[in-house]
């Protein structure tokens, strides 16, 4: 397959699309809920650690390749292990890639449709004159309808889909130009809007103050496994968009502006979403079902409830969007690789990925008791192993291949930095952040 031509058209466009592509349900939904599943503060901060020792130079690393490569990522990695004189079984990793986002995508679409409800249930003011007790239950009735999850889930697979389909400059950069300004407007008002109530200071000594003692190496490995989801490395997916990178541009500075964008999004969404679990004396650990259960809750008894609780189920649903897209990338441009049209390849993509999001939505019903892994539901087991262990594995041979397999000239041309800048790259991800992923994955698995 020839280099692909298409790219963004500038380099704002590029770094939108990745932070598009970053900034997802990775921050708004699972960051929460998955701080405080691990205990707050010291998951947060093991977190921060490894997005600065993992995630920027695996980041690059990933974006490099597709740089270098301009093609779909099975077919990038196969022509650079060529061009290294090593096998070009190396495509298997984007295969890895395809199939790890495949999974990732398919829970993302539903608890994105999670989001459409609660929007629409939000600016329709269901929750403003319900009781704790009913807007809890209304919840649980909610994950107990296959049929409305159902609806929810086509309708966001439909929306993604649609904007795949028209491609890289048709699709993709105009929603992400449109969308991802709009998104940090309304978090900063919601953050603001935090430091008003009762529970921001708990919410606050609760996520900066961490406890030593809440460390153990299960929750190292999901530290180090929300890195990578939350930064979108690992699956090849930064890769598909690295093709379409134009030359001479940074990479260093587009990842590290990414990166902190990321983070600050994150914290953010934290400090609104415990403020306002604090204020209302509820439970952090209280698992995906959050911010779904607290945030109406409390939103309902404060003023203007049902404005603000509209404001952040849009953000998460826009936020989500832009990832999603990236999700899809790499299956896609792979099945264009194999000659299909990107519509085409759109639809076989979306129609397989909705089928396996229908054993997320029966994983609350009919498949409640079903247990796919070690007494997990489908969805516990799609929401956690891949996230947690397929991306970290993703990223271990992402970064070799980047860091010892490709030829010092490929990759410092891709890089696009000074000379001192690759020997600092090279060798952070030789001697840090190769061993720091293998050692965290096998003591997280053992
Ligand atoms: N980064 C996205 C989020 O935080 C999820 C994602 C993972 C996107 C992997 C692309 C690849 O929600």
């Amino acid at each position: 397959m020839s280099e692909t031509v298409e790219r963004w058209s500038s380099r704002r466009a590029f770094i939108l699309a990745v932070t598009g592509a970053a900034v997802g349900l990775g921050n708004i939904w699972r960051f929460p809920y998955i701080t405080g599943e691990n205990g707050g503060a010291a998951f947060l901060l093991l977190y921060i650690i490894f997005v600065a020792l993992l995630g920027v130079p695996v980041m690059m690393a990933e974006i490099m390749i597709g740089r270098a490569g301009r093609r779909s990522p099975m077919m990038a990695l196969s022509h650079l292990a060529r061009r290294a004189g090593a096998t070009p079984h190396w495509r298997w990793v984007g295969l890895f890639g395809a199939i790890t986002v495949f999974f990732i995508l398919s829970f993302y679409s539903v608890v994105s449709g999670w989001s459409i409800e609660y929007l629409v249930s939000a600016v329709n003011g269901s929750f403003a004159s319900r009781s704790p007790a009913e807007i809890g239950a209304s919840f649980d009735a909610f994950l107990a309808d296959p049929l409305r999850m159902t609806f929810n889930h086509t309708l966001f697979m439909l929306l993604t889909m649609s904007v795949v389909a028209a491609g890289v400059s048709g699709g993709l950069e105009k929603l992400n130009n449109l969308l991802m300004p709009l998104l940090y407007i309304i978090l900063v008002i919601l953050a603001v809007y935090a430091t008003t109530t009762a529970g921001f200071g708990q919410a606050i000594s609760w996520l900066f103050t961490p406890d030593p003692g809440a460390i153990t190496a299960g929750v190292v490995l999901s530290a180090m496994g929300h890195a990578f989801f939350t930064l979108a490395v690992g699956a090849c997916a930064l890769m598909a968009y690295g093709a379409y990178m134009p030359d001479h541009q940074s990479l260093t500075r587009a990842a590290v502006s990414v990166v902190v964008l990321n983070v600050a999004v994150a914290i953010l969404a934290g400090i609104a979403v415990f403020s306002v679990v604090f204020t209302q004396g509820m439970d952090p650990a209280e698992g995906p079902g959050l911010m779904f259960v607290t945030l109406p809750i409390a939103f309902s008894e404060l003023p203007g409830g049902a404005f603000w609780l509209g404001g952040f189920f849009l953000l998460l649903l826009l936020a989500a969007w832009t990832s999603s897209i990236n999700l899809a990338e790499p299956m896609v441009s792979m099945l264009q690789g194999a000659g299909l049209k990107r519509g085409q390849a759109a639809a076989v993509v979306g129609v397989l990925v909705w089928a396996v999001g229908l054993l997320s939505v029966l994983s609350f019903s009919s498949m409640a008791d079903v247990h796919w892994f070690a007494g997990m539901t489908f969805f516990a087991w799609v929401t956690s192993v891949p996230p947690s262990i397929f991306l970290p594995m993703g990223g271990v041979m992402i970064a070799i291949f980047a860091a010892w397999v490709l030829p010092n000239e490929i990759a410092a041309r891709a890089l696009d930095t000074s000379p001192g800048g690759f020997r600092l790259w090279q060798g952070l991800v030789r001697y840090v952040s190769i061993p720091l992923m293998v050692v965290v994955l096998l003591s997280g698995l053992l």
